[in-house]
């Protein structure tokens, strides 16, 4: 098989690289190799290789920047996955895309399920539930992964921001009022690998005959936390394995104490429900995986 990851260097990209290895021939493109904001790279680039799979996990994910840039935003996260959904329907490629909890207003008191009405309160929202209905539209082989809050030992992030951070203050100030599900990169891949797995019949190549319906699946790990939560797990985790580091004392505050440019929703928390239907996956508590990615960044002595 032929396998093409577009935004190979991101924090989900990096982990599909180990995870997707085994099935076949891997090809890896980012921005060197193909611009998201034009359409006419991202056709020469599919065509150009003809892969049976497609993963996208190339956006553009900064989400207070894309409050002022939403053009560009748009681009890359609303018309790029139709022109992907398009070539890979036209070579009848399966396509795995990646969405998010933003595209949720956060108004729910429990888990979003995947057919509550998307309602996006911010730019970046808005133009990943664009991306999301273009792919559906096509009516390729797809899957759309819906995840959130997601980190990694690499790339930009929470984790990793606020673990310098707290190297290098005394006080930490840490949003207590949105909870959502953090999920690392490692589990969306390792998922997206077993996810292919159950729809390819990986010794003929085909697509088998009792693959989980295409469409729309919540991807996320179990359990749920705010911010500030979710620091306090790894800096206590931190602190227990390292002693001697210097780590800021963290205190809660509210979303209106913390004021950034683009809203978040209040709960963004995704329910699995569907995907432990549909595939038989359940991921781990958001804690079990961030103790696996503390435990890769903190080997033991
Ligand atoms: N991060 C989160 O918390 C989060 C939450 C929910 C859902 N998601 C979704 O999960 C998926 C993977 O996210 P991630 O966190 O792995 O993203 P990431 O680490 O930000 O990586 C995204 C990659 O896309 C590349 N990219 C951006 N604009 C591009 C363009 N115009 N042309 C080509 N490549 C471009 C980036 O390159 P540069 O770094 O050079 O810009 C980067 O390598 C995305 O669909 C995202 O929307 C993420």
């Amino acid at each position: 098989m032929k396998l093409l990851i577009i935004g190979h260097l991101g924090q989900v990209g990096v982990e599909l690289q180990r995870a997707l290895a085994p099935f076949g021939e891997l090809f890896l493109a980012d921005k060197e190799s193909v611009d998201l904001a034009d359409p006419d790279t991202i056709r020469q680039l599919i065509s150009g290789i003809g892969p049976d799979v497609v993963v996208n996990a190339a956006a553009y994910t900064t989400v207070d920047k894309a409050e002022s840039d939403f053009e560009t935003a748009l681009a890359v996260n609303g018309r790029a996955p139709e022109v992907i959904a398009e070539e890979s329907a036209r070579l009848r490629a399966l396509l795995i895309h990646y969405s998010t909890d933003y595209v949720f207003d956060g108004s729910k008191a429990s888990p979003w399920i995947e057919s509550d009405e998307p309602s996006p309160i911010n730019a970046y929202g808005s133009s990943k539930l664009v991306g999301e209905e273009a792919v559906a539209a096509k009516g390729g082989r797809h899957y759309i992964f819906r995840t959130s809050w997601v980190y990694a030992q690499h790339g930009s992030n929470f984790l990793r921001t606020v673990l310098r951070l707290a190297s290098e203050r005394e006080e930490l100030r840490i949003i207590d009022d949105q909870v959502g599900g953090p999920t690392s990169a490692r589990m969306i891949a390792e998922a997206t690998a077993l996810a292919i797995g159950s729809c390819v019949d990986l010794r003929a190549g085909a697509e088998r005959n009792d693959r989980p319906e295409y469409g729309l699946y919540h991807l996320t790990c179990a359990g749920q936390t705010s911010w500030f939560g979710f620091a306090q797990e790894f800096l206590q985790w931190v602190a227990a394995r390292r002693p001697n580091q210097k780590i800021a004392r963290c205190v809660p505050i509210p979303s209106s104490e913390y004021p950034l440019p683009a809203r978040r929703p209040r709960n963004s928390v995704l329910s699995n429900q569907k995907l432990k239907r549909g595939f038989g996956l359940k991921l781990p508590e958001w804690r079990t995986a961030l103790h696996w990615v503390l435990e890769e960044m903190y080997p033991k002595p």
